[in-house]
Parts: structure tokens; C-alpha cells; sequence
């Protein structure tokens, strides 16, 4: 036999070979599998993975901008006009974010971490100076005690003449920095002097400067992927108590810091968020594309801050029966010592129509006020977020404080924040990077079918050339099979020269 016909049948059964382990490891997404298998294994909260010192102080900016609204009309309002607001701002504060006294817990299962924020002014990137910009506002300690106060006659009559004698109004003028980080208020100096619990200091983010929310311990995701980043107890504890079901008390979800790899267009994602005092949940609404990375977008639909007849989920959010507010707003008192605070959307985003025009200046905006998160879904890094929410504080007719008579009631808007968030440079670039490993190691079976495929023409135009040989050999030279024999006559002369020597022998 010639060379030819043996390399061809090599150059075919190669083909072959390749054709059927590539569609076999392409239809068994083996490498698929391997390559999720080891992101699996390598976004995992331990010491020496590949997320874990990035867990711990993440590299990408974060800014916090504040809004406030600037009340325009109190003599009016408190004569029972509809209040109407300006917007101010952006205040914009830097946001360091780093995860203080990390330490594995329970035979290294999970991690415990405090997450420390302190922020720094960013006077380019805001409107004015915070120490110098006054803002009009609802006086919030003066309400936070009118309430407290309205259940007791004693009490609400002790606190009218202490807000007579300091000349407290249910409105303040202060600066932007107070309002934020803290001032001292007379009234609250006073109640002090009675209450040695009740603080003299009053500020939204007061003693959040440096600070930290509380002990979390996280599931680190090696025993399940799934559990990446979730948190098992806040402050110890499995379960919050301020509301009245189990499942609002439910503690489910990461912290908004880490979500699991491999995620899904249809799963809903779970946050629990310190600041509203609960957990809250987003899903998807789009793909995006970020620094050339593709990311699903999850935004929490309105069914989380709707009304319990909306929503029955939401039942345990309205403590007692008769203060349950409607959709697109969360009364956060039980987490607030009592005070009359709720929380909602910028502008009532989501919110009920009521509420909007209640309040001259609201407008609600997709764009503006929507709360969104990108995640690429591949590795479940953050890779641009925006945090939007608002303060309120229901004002309205108080028992027993004759100013609040001509009042009606009102979630009046007192701030908002837009804390946001996008992946940096660097870290955009290894993230490309390890998509692209990915993506190449995931099709590398695509890569074996292609050289079947070279090899399968190869292979066909070899075997159309040695057919064209053959036949243009047995027309011009009719002794070739005669030269074949020859060479085989040797070999069948020694096979039978050597039966009759084996014979003799034997
Ligand atoms: C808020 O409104 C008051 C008047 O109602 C005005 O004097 C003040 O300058 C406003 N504050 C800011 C920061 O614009
Ligand atoms: C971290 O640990 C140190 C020493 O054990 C302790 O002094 C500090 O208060 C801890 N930090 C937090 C935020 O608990
Ligand atoms: C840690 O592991 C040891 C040995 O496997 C076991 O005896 C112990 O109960 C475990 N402790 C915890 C807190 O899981
Ligand atoms: C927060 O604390 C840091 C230093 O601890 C300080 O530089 C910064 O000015 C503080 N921010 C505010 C708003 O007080
Ligand atoms: C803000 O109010 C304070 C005290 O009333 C006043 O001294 C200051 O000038 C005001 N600031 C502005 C920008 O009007
Ligand atoms: C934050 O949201 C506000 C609200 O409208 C918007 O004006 C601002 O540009 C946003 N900032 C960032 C960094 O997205």
C-alpha cells in the first residue's frame, strides 16, 4: 500500500475523532461546568481567594450626595396650606468604605466583619458649603417628642410650655451640616434633664461618621456558591424584632457588598439593609453594559414598599393597625425609637399619587430617583450601583398641641441621598480579563469542532485528489496491478518457502 490512502484515512479519522469530542464536550458543557466550578471555588470570603482582600476594602469610589428640601412657605403651612418645597443640593461627601476586624468564625464556615463608612466633603462636586447653606425643614426632635408625649396629659402639657418657653417651632432653620452630622437642640437639652436616655444632640447621620452598623457574620460561600456574601446574624441575631412577622423580621440576602457568582435573569436578589431597618429584595430589568462589561440591571419593584392590601407580604410592616400608610412608603418608627419617620423613593417614586401632590415641588423620575444595581452576571461584582432614598416625617394634627390644629396630615420630605457607585479602572480591567479567560476556556470545544472542520475538508479534498489520481493511473498504465503483485510475490513466496521448512522440521 502507498502513503497516501493512510494519510488520508488518518486525516479522516482524526476529523472524526475531533468532530465527536467537540459536539460531545459542547453538548456535555464540560468545560462550561469546569470553568463555573472553579469561579465557584474562587469567589469565596477566605483568606487568599481572589475577592476577598477587595471584599475587605473595596477599591471602587463611592460618593454619597444629600438633597434637602427647602421648605419655602411655613407661615402658610401652619395655617393649612399645602407645603411647597425647593430641592437643594448636591452635597457631596466621599464615601470610605472598609470592612474593620475581619475574622473567620465557626471553624472557618463564616466571617464576622464590622463595615466601617466615614465620609469627606467634597466642596467640587456640591452645591454650596454645608456650614453655611440654611435649610427649612421640619423641626424633627420637636416632633419626634410631641409624639412621644401625646400619650400622657402630663406629658404633652410639660412639653407645650418647655416649647412655648424656647420659642420651638414645628419648623427650624439650620444649616445643611447640622441637619446632617448634628447640632445640640434646646429642647432636647431639656428633656434631658428629666430623661437621661433622650440624647441633646439631633443630626440624620449623626455619629455615622467613622462608625460602624453593627456585627455582621457572613457566609462565605464555600460549602454553596449561593451563599456567597450572605448574612447569617446582624448584631447576633438571626431575626429582627421590630416588626410584627416573622417573615418581615427576616434577615435574607448579602449586605449590598457581595453577590454570589453565575446569577440568573430570573432570581430575585435580597438585601438587608441596616438603614430601613429590613430586608429588601430587586429584580431584573434589563442588560446593561458598563466600562465594556455586561451586567444585569435589578431594581426593587414597587411591591416592596407597598401597601399590605397591595402587598399582604407586607403586613407585618404596619405594626399597629391603625398607622398603616399606603404604597411606596415604610414608616421606619420601630427602628427609630418611636419616632414619626418614614422612608420612600426619592419624590415618592413608586409612591402613591396622594403623596405627590400633597407636596408642591415633587417629581417623580425614573432616571433620578430609581434605586438600581449592575451586576455581571459571571462573577457577581458590583459593577455600578445607585442607593436612592428619601427621609419623611408624617406631620400632622397632634393631640394636645394646639400649633399642630390647623395641620393636615402629610409625609413631608425632609432629605434624600444618592449614594452611587461604578466599578474603577483597574478592577474593570481584571474583571475584562477573567470574562475573557472564561469565555475562551468555555468555548474552547468550539475551538476543537473548527479544526474538525478544517480537518473534515482536509479530509475531502484529499480523498477527491487520490481518486482522481487512481483512475488517471489505471487509464494510462495497465501494468501497474502487475508491479503491485510483483512486490507481493516475494512475500508470498517466503510464506510458502518457509510452511514446507516449518514442515520438514516438524
Ligand atoms: C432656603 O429657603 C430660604 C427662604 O425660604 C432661603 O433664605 C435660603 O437661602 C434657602 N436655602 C438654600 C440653601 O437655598
Ligand atoms: C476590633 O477589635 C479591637 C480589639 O479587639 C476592638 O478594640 C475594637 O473595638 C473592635 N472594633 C469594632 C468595630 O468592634
Ligand atoms: C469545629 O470542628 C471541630 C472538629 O471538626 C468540632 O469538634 C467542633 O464542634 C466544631 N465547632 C464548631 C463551632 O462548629
Ligand atoms: C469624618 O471623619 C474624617 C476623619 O475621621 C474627617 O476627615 C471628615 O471631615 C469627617 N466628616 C465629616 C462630615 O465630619
Ligand atoms: C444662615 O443662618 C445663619 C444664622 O441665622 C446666618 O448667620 C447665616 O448668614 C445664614 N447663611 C446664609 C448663607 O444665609
Ligand atoms: C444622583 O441622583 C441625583 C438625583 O437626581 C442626580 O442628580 C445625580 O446626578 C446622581 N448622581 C450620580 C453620581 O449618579
Amino acid at each position: 500500500m502507498s502513503r497516501r490512502p493512510f494519510a488520508i484515512y488518518t486525516v479522516g479519522a482524526l476529523c472524526a475523532l475531533l468532530l465527536v469530542c467537540g459536539i460531545g464536550l459542547i453538548l456535555g458543557q464540560v468545560f462550561r461546568t469546569l470553568m463555573h466550578n472553579r469561579l465557584k471555588k474562587e469567589i469565596v470570603l477566605v483568606e487568599g481567594s481572589r475577592v476577598f482582600e477587595s471584599w475587605k476594602r473595596p477599591p471602587p469610589p463611592v460618593f454619597m450626595e444629600y438633597f434637602f428640601f427647602n421648605v419655602t412657605n411655613v407661615d402658610e403651612i401652619l395655617k393649612g396650606a399645602k407645603p411647597i418645597v425647593t430641592q437643594v443640593g448636591p452635597y457631596t461627601y466621599r464615601e470610605y468604605r472598609y470592612k474593620d476586624n475581619v475574622t473567620m468564625v465557626e471553624n472557618g464556615t463564616m466571617v464576622s466583619a464590622y463595615n466601617t463608612k466615614s465620609f469627606v466633603f467634597l466642596l467640587e462636586k456640591s452645591v454650596g458649603d454645608p456650614t453655611v447653606d440654611n435649610i427649612t425643614t421640619v423641626n424633627i426632635p420637636a416632633w419626634a417628642a410631641m409624639n412621644k408625649a401625646k400619650i400622657s396629659f402630663f406629658r404633652s402639657s410639660m412639653l407645650n410650655m418647655w416649647m412655648n418657653s424656647l420659642r420651638t417651632g414645628l419648623f427650624t432653620t439650620r444649616t445643611v451640616h447640622e441637619l446632617l452630622w448634628g447640632y445640640e437642640d434646646s429642647l432636647l437639652v431639656k428633656i434631658s434633664t428629666t430623661n437621661r436616655e433622650v440624647e441633646k444632640d439631633f443630626g440624620l447621620m449623626i455619629k455615622k461618621n467613622g462608625s460602624n452598623d453593627g456585627e455582621f457574620v457572613f457566609h462565605t460561600g464555600e460549602q454553596n456558591y449561593l451563599d456567597y456574601g450572605r448574612v447569617k446574624t446582624w448584631k447576633g441575631q438571626r431575626q429582627l424584632t421590630f416588626w410584627s412577622t416573622n417573615e418581615s423580621n427576616s434577615i435574607a440576602g448579602s449586605d449590598g457588598s457581595a453577590f454570589h457568582p453565575l446569577l440568573n435573569k430570573d432570581e430575585r436578589i435580597y438585601i438587608f439593609t441596616p438603614d430601613l431597618c429590613r430586608t429588601i429584595y430587586m429584580d431584573f430589568e434589563k442588560d446593561v453594559v458598563v466600562k465594556g462589561i455586561p451586567a444585569y440591571r435589578f431594581t426593587p419593584p414597587s411591591s416592596v414598599l407597598a401597601s399590605k392590601e397591595e402587598n399582604p407580604a407586607n403586613e407585618g410592616f404596619c405594626v399597629t393597625s391603625n398607622e398603616c400608610l399606603g404604597t411606596g412608603v415604610l414608616k421606619v418608627s420601630p427602628c427609630r425609637k418611636g419616632a414619626p419617620v418614614v422612608a420612600s423613593f426619592p419624590h415618592f417614586y413608586l409612591g402613591e399619587d396622594k403623596y405627590i401632590d400633597a407636596i408642591g415641588g415633587m417629581s417623580p423620575q425614573r432616571e433620578h430617583h430609581q434605586t438600581f444595581l449592575d451586576l455581571n452576571p459571571t462573577t457577581g461584582i458590583i459593577v455600578r450601583a445607585n442607593k436612592r432614598a428619601q427621609v419623611n416625617i408624617l406631620v400632622g394634627r397632634v393631640v394636645g398641641f394646639p400649633k399642630t390644629k390647623n395641620l393636615t396630615e402629610t409625609i413631608f420630605p425632609v432629605m434624600f441621598l444618592n449614594e452611587s457607585v461604578e466599578i474603577d479602572d483597574a478592577s474593570a480591567m481584571r474583571v475584562q480579563k477573567l470574562l475573557l479567560i472564561t469565555k475562551l476556556v468555555s468555548n474552547f470545544p468550539l475551538f476543537i469542532v473548527g479544526l474538525g472542520g478544517i480537518m473534515l475538508m482536509i479530509f475531502i479534498v484529499l480523498l477527491f485528489r487520490a481518486h482522481k489520481q487512481k483512475t488517471s493511473t489505471e487509464e494510462d498504465s495497465s501494468y501497474s496491478p502487475v508491479s503491485q503483485k510483483d512486490k507481493d510475490d516475494p512475500q508470498n513466496g517466503n510464506c510458502i518457502g518457509l510452511t514446507p521448512k516449518g514442515g520438514t522440521q516438524a
